[in-house]
C-alpha cells in the first residue's frame, strides 16, 4: 500500500477546459479571468474577489495594501504554528514582526495572544479552522485573513471569505481545490481592492488607455493566467463534493483513532473543510510514530512552527511549541478510497 498526502483530482473536464482556455485566451486577459472572479465572489459573498498566481502572492498584496492605507503601520503580529509563508510574505511591507501563541485545542490564534506591539494581525485558518473573526473584530483592530487553507469552511454558519477586510486563498495542489499554483485574494473593503487590483498588475492605472503606460502606484505582476481559471471554474463546481467527502474521512478518524491520538478540535462556531487532519501524539514518541506510518506506506507530514526555524527571531510560545513538537497531519483528500483509510487507522492503532 502507497497512499500519498495529497492528490489533485484533476480529471477529463479541467483537460477540456485547459485547452479550449489555450485556443481562444493565451495569458491573463481570456473570459475564465472574470468570470470565474464572479463566480468566487457570489460563493463567498464577498465584495471583490481578485485571482493571482498564487496564495504567497494573494499575501504579498493583502500586506502591501494594508500598508499603503495605514502607512504608520511597522510590526505584524503573525502565529508562530502555521506555513511560514503567512510570516515572510509580510516582510515586505513590515519592518518588524511578533510571532504569536495559539489555543492549544484548535491550534489557532485567539485573542489573547495578540502582541501589544503589533499594529495588525494576521489571521491563519490552520487546518481549515476558520479564527473566531468576531472575538477579534470586536476591539476595531486591523487584521488580515490568510485562509489558504480554509477554502468552503464556514465561521457561524456562512462560508469564509465576507468576514474580514481581506482572506487571502490559495489552490497550490494540495488544497481543496487546485489549478497547480494559483491564489485569491477576497476583499470586503472597496479601497483596499482597488489597490489590490493594482498591486497584483504593475501599479497600471485602471482608467489608462490601451495603448498607455501609466502606472501611478508600486505594483508587480501576480496575474493568474487563463488556463488556471479554465482548470480552477472545473474544480470550483466539485467543491461540495470534495467538501463531503474529507467530511466522511474525518469523521471515520474521530470515531476510530484510538484516544493516544488528540484531534485538533473544531470550535462551536465552525465548520471546517478538513484542509489536514491533525492529532497530537506523545511528542517523545512523535518521530517514531511518523516513521512507522512512512514505513507501511501511508505519508504524513509534522509541521514545525516558525519560531522554531533558525531563518527567524526566537519567541518564547508554549503551546506552538507543544503542537509543534506533537503533531501529525493523517492524509485526506478526495480519492481516498474507505479501504485505504480504514489502512491508516489500523496502522496508527497498531503503533
Ligand atoms: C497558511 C498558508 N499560507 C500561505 C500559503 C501559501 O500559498 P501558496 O503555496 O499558494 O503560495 C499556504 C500554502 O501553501 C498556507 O498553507
Amino acid at each position: 500500500m502507497k497512499i500519498s498526502w495529497d492528490k489533485p483530482d484533476i480529471g477529463q473536464k479541467e483537460i477540456s477546459a485547459a485547452v479550449d482556455s489555450l485556443k481562444f485566451g493565451v495569458g491573463a486577459k481570456g473570459k475564465n479571468i472574470n468570470e470565474l472572479e464572479l463566480e468566487f465572489q457570489e460563493k463567498l459573498g464577498c465584495k471583490h474577489a481578485i485571482l493571482v498566481n498564487n496564495g504567497t502572492s494573494a499575501l504579498i498584496a493583502a500586506n502591501l495594501a494594508m500598508k499603503n492605507k495605514y502607512p504608520q503601520f511597522n510590526t505584524i503580529g503573525v502565529p508562530s504554528f502555521t506555513f511560514i509563508a503567512s510570516l515572510f510574505a509580510s516582510r515586505m511591507s513590515f519592518n518588524d514582526y511578533r510571532l504569536l501563541d495559539c489555543s492549544p485545542s484548535n491550534w489557532n490564534i485567539e485573542p489573547e495572544h495578540r502582541s501589544k506591539e503589533a499594529d495588525l494581525t494576521m489571521l491563519v485558518d490552520v487546518g481549515g479552522v476558520p479564527c473566531d473573526y468576531d472575538s477579534f473584530l470586536a476591539d476595531n483592530g486591523v487584521y488580515i485573513g490568510d485562509s489558504a487553507e480554509s477554502l468552503g469552511s464556514k465561521y457561524k454558519g456562512r462560508i469564509v471569505g465576507s468576514q474580514l477586510p481581506i482572506h487571502t486563498f490559495s489552490f497550490q495542489r494540495s488544497k481543496i481545490i487546485t489549478c497547480g499554483e494559483g491564489g485569491l485574494l477576497a476583499v470586503n473593503d472597496d479601497e483596499l481592492a482597488e489597490d489590490i487590483r493594482a498591486i497584483v498588475n504593475h501599479g497600471y492605472a485602471r482608467d489608462k488607455r490601451d495603448f498607455e503606460y501609466i502606472h501611478n502606484k508600486f505594483g508587480l505582476n501576480f496575474r493568474m493566467c487563463d488556463v488556471e481559471a479554465a482548470i480552477l471554474k472545473v474544480q470550483l463546481s466539485k467543491l461540495d463534493v470534495y467538501l463531503n467527502r474529507r467530511l466522511e474521512i474525518a469523521n471515520y478518524y474521530r470515531a476510530n483513532l484510538t484516544e493516544d491520538f488528540a484531534v485538533q478540535e473544531i470550535p462551536q462556531y465552525a465548520e471546517s473543510n478538513y484542509f489536514f487532519f491533525g492529532v497530537l501524539v506523545d511528542p517523545t514518541k512523535r518521530d517514531q510514530i511518523a516513521l512507522h506510518l512512512e514505513n507501511l506506506g501511508v505519508s504524513v507530514k509534522c509541521w514545525k512552527a516558525i519560531h522554531q526555524q533558525k531563518s527567524v527571531n526566537t519567541f518564547n510560545l508554549p503551546n506552538a511549541e507543544l503542537i509543534s513538537n506533537s503533531n501529525i497531519l493523517l492524509p485526506i483528500h478526495n480519492s481516498l478510497s474507505d479501504t485505504e483509510v480504514e489502512y491508516i487507522v489500523n496502522a496508527c492503532n497498531q503503533f
